[in-house]
């Protein structure tokens, strides 16, 4: 296995399986399905955060690095999980919070009681700046009732790290060691680009938003020590960077393999063109022009560059991209299918978030009391202050809400989805027709199956250049892949209708390789089919 073909799956451990009736997922049910991953294909899993907090932030919170929240199980069950795992030839990438701590952290906790050591493992000023935190409201807050403010610029809860501080840098790569100790060789780190803050800290200029603390050159220096400081040891290690509001120029330095920084990154620009004035809570119908060339611009660059992105539609942050970019009322199936050829086919890791492969969608809610999400509530509240009515303001969450993605897994139509026997946490979706039970030998699910494999039997999916082709098209995201003496285009239609085009003369005598419909009428796609053409060049 190269890093070119793996598919990473992601899990909500919250979420997906309950082995004992809490209404909370555990590490068991990951080690139960395994099989279930495995018949997919998958090799890489990605959990979300399992360690002991406060869960203001469901686990962004962290209040203890290496330490199970007993609510998710104990270390048995994690040595379970991952040596069960190893017999199907999948791995775990855990998810590192290294930009900020609880505040219930014994560093802050130590912090506040007046010990100056660990004082300076947080960002305490006398002044603060006009940073918003990316929750609502002021990045700031009083430091106990010392007249200073400590950063966070995600909740209150989430204190800022000083990356300065050698001594930060030194517990954090520990805590990525620990883990690899554990058998751990894949990372994913949270919001990774923010980690740098400067000394002297300025106001955000409204022109540049987000500039003073968003990709400052030193996060490359802070990558490299803590490549070198862990994963770098180990040539197989698989790392992720969860990159906010960075640029392509920042993420070829992330990721090109002689930096020795991070094998790929996420970016997030494609999953805002349905933002109004670039503002999440708003509703719009997104913007296919914007997604194409958003598409082709870091496609392109990544691969001229030798950079290497993470792709995906969905993750536990995201609604699902069924409800956002797809007719879903009419198109779910054929719909779901064209999402994934379109990000399957590209150059790039792919991602598949639990519940994409049988093509689950945002839940149903019907009273703002559904939602959980502190994100979700403070941004109810500031709708309500701007003067919308409950209801209009309801409608926005309906369609922006993070809770979209992190409803219970739909494993069948039984009470509660097969989730849980108890009480699930969060509600469940509401969706009895689209189960596990009932489409793990669906459509969707099998497009997923073949895709994934392709990836592997395939040097042209896996390590293939990727050049933008029907630029101008106002329907169809197509790309051109190239490897040795092969060459694919493929055509993914965006539209609800059928879209006819001219097929560029050098397929004319190419074989289909990938559709997601059973049949192909001659230069027209129907509503959103996904087309690959193979052709030799010798
Ligand atoms: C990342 C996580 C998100 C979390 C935030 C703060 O964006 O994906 O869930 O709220 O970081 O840690």
């Amino acid at each position: 296995m190269t890093l070119n073909d793996r598919v990473i799956y992601q899990i909500y451990p919250k979420s997906f399986l309950d082995t004992t009736g809490s209404g909370i997922g555990d590490l068991k049910g990951v080690t139960q399905k395994l099989p279930y991953l495995a018949d997919l294909g998958i090799d890489m899993v990605w959990l979300n955060p399992f360690y002991p907090s406060p869960q203001r932030d469901n686990g962004y919170d962290i209040s203890n690095y290496k330490a199970i929240d007993p609510m998710f199980g104990n270390f048995e069950d994690f040595a379970e999980m991952v040596a069960e795992g190893r017999k199907y030839g999948i791995e775990f990438m855990l998810d590192m919070v290294l930009n900020h701590v609880s505040i219930e952290h014994e560093w802050f906790q130590k912090a506040l009681a007046g010990d100056k050591y660990y004082q300076d493992f947080f960002i305490l000023r006398d002044d603060p700046t006009n940073w918003n935190s990316k929750f609502g409201g002021s990045a700031w807050a009083p430091f106990g009732n010392t007249g200073r403010y400590y950063l966070h610029l995600y909740d209150i809860s989430q204190a800022d790290l000083n990356w300065r501080n050698e001594n930060v840098r030194h517990e954090m790569f520990e805590v990525v060691n620990f883990w690899r100790l554990k058998g751990i060789s894949g990372f994913r780190f949270d919001v990774i680009n923010v980690i740098g803050k400067d000394e002297v800290l300025h106001d955000n200029s409204l022109s540049e938003g987000k500039f003073e603390y968003t990709d400052k050159p030193i996060v490359h220096d802070y990558l490299q020590m803590l490549n070198k400081a862990t994963f770098g040891h180990d040539p197989h290690a698989v790392t992720v960077g969860e990159m906010s509001s960075t640029t392509i120029e920042n993420s070829i330095l992330y990721t090109r393999p002689d930096r020795h920084e991070l094998s790929m990154v996420f970016n997030f620009h494609h999953l805002k063109v349905d933002y109004k004035d670039g503002n999440k809570w708003t509703k719009m119908p997104f913007d296919f022009t914007q997604l194409r060339d958003l598409f082709h611009e870091w496609g392109e660059q990544m691969s001229e560059n030798g950079g290497w992105n993470a792709l995906f539609w969905n993750n536990h942050d995201q609604p699902r991209a069924l409800n956002r970019f797809i007719d879903v009322k009419n198109f779910r199936v054929k719909g779901a299918k064209m999402l994934a050829a379109s990000i399957h086919l590209s150059r790039g890791t792919p991602y598949v978030y639990m519940g994409e492969e049988i093509g689950m969608v945002d839940p149903d809610y019907t009273s703002v009391n559904n939602y959980l999400d502190l994100e979700t509530l403070n941004a109810y509240q500031s709708l309500l202050k701007k003067g919308m009515t409950e209801k209009e303001a309801f409608e926005i969450l309906k369609a922006k809400s993070r809770d979209n993605a992190r409803t219970p897994m739909q494993w069948d139509n039984g009470k509660n989805t097969g989730f849980t026997t108890g009480r699930p946490w969060l509600a469940v979706g509401n969706h009895p027709e689209i189960n596990v039970a009932q489409d793990k030998n669906g459509e969707i699910y099998n497009f997923y199956k073949k895709l994934i494999a392709l990836r592997k039997s395939e040097k042209l999916i896996s390590d293939g250049t990727y050049k933008a082709a029907m630029k101008d098209s106002d329907s169809i995201y197509a790309f051109i892949r190239e490897f040795g003496n092969q060459k694919l285009l493929v055509l993914n239609n965006f539209r609800n209708r059928s879209i006819s085009f001219d097929l560029p003369n050098e397929f004319f005598a190419s074989e289909i390789w990938i559709n997601n419909y059973d049949d192909y009428k001659k230069n027209t796609l129907q509503p959103y089919q996904s087309v690959a053409f193979l052709k030799n060049k010798f």
